[in-house]
């Protein structure tokens, strides 16, 4: 390929709007070359976040946004094919920000301190797309939102909401291997069957067709002790009515209310804070950025042992790009969503 396919925002969605492909322009340009300090990355796989929604909406955001004709940012895992970097070279497998493009200009030395840096790839035996998933950031984002935050120990209840996603999953799986029982909160009995079957939770709920608080009373009758938090809105308000004595609600996000109305109130339930002598906390993954060796260690090892699925949802193709990112917010994702742009390099 002599060409760089870039994805360039065209359009900024309402906060309300479902991500398309009619908010971005696919176009062909030259490949960049590399300067002193600099290397070019060529593109294996891109990963998602909801978090790209903000990056693109009109509305408030924690992240820096993208301007029309900007290449849409993302995180990627890539070959190097050009470097003049004195410690990257030609073939290196790195993780970086790489945008929506086929071949991206890195300069790992003038890092934007808001997005995750550089990283090579620890141990390029494992699946490359491993990298963006659970020996990346979703592996890291649920490690240390589990344990760290969350501090979950053997024989406590663990909830977590959109289980069946990227970070969710992952957090059930760690929690089970941390002794936990687990109880996950997803969409369409499909998703609940799969949590409970494939991957070993002790229960799901279906909150599209289930009263989510009446199956919260008959499946915690003592109480949820961790609240892993992906969504926000009216299922945070439902668990926190079912907290445990020093129970712990790790705010990791809230799709279900981002960005799509200025209006949100907030909790209503969390008076129950006070009552239960609880602890609610957000966390921003970028803080731990000098702890992913320890994830990525941790996690490699039980992935080695057989002791933890990896669960990808992979497209395949950059055209597809923007309706990969849209799945996140329509559900259409099992586990963590990926793009395959290229072929792994031979070896
Ligand atoms: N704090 C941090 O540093 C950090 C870092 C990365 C990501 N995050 C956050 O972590 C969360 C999970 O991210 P992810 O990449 O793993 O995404 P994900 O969970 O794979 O995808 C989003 C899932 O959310 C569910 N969902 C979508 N709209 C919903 C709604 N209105 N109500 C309830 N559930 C809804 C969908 O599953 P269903 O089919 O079950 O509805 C969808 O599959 C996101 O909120 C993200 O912003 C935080």
């Amino acid at each position: 390929m002599t060409k760089n396919r870039q994805w360039l925002l065209d359009r900024h969605p309402d906060p309300d709007e479902i991500i398309g492909a009619e908010h971005f322009k696919l176009i062909e340009t030259d490949i960049a070359s590399p300067h002193g300090g600099q290397l070019v990355l060529k593109t294996i796989a891109l990963g998602t976040s909801p978090a790209q929604r903000s990056y693109i909406s009109k509305g408030l955001s924690m992240h820096d946004k993208i301007s029309i004709g900007e290449v849409m940012r993302g995180r990627g895992v890539g070959v190097v094919s050009a470097s003049r970097h004195p410690d990257f070279q030609d073939g290196d497998i790195v993780v970086a920000s790489t945008g929506w493009q086929d071949y991206s200009l890195q300069t790992p030395d003038s890092q934007n301190p808001n997005v995750l840096s550089i990283r090579k790839v620890v141990n390029p035996a494992h699946p490359l797309t491993m990298s963006l998933g659970i020996l990346g950031s979703a592996g890291a984002t649920a490690y240390f939102g589990l344990l760290d935050v969350g501090l979950a120990k053997a024989g406590e209840t663990v909830v977590i909401s959109a289980a069946a996603g990227g970070i969710g999953s992952v957090v059930g799986q760690i929690a089970k291997l941390s002794g936990c029982r687990v109880i996950g909160i997803a969409g369409g009995p499909e998703k609940c069957r799969w949590l409970c079957e494939g991957l070993n939770f002790d229960a799901a709920i279906d909150y599209k067709n289930e009263n989510i608080g009446n199956r919260l009373d008959a499946l915690c009758p003592r109480g949820i002790d961790v609240f892993f938090d992906n969504v926000g809105g009216e299922i945070l308000d439902v668990v926190l009515a079912h907290i445990s004595l020093n129970a712990r609600i790790v705010i990791c996000g809230f799709i279900s209310t981002d960005y799509r109305d200025n209006k949100n109130m907030g909790p209503r339930n969390y008076t129950n804070l006070v009552k239960k002598r609880a602890r609610m906390e957000g966390f921003f993954i970028f803080d731990y950025r000098h702890r992913f060796d320890e994830a990525e260690a941790k996690l490699g090892e039980w992935f080695s042992a057989g002791a933890l699925i990896n669960c990808e949802d992979v497209d395949d193709g950059l055209e597809t790009m923007p309706l990969t990112l849209q799945s996140l917010f329509t559900g259409g994702n099992k586990g963590i969503k990926l793009c395959r742009v290229a072929p792994d390099p031979p070896n």
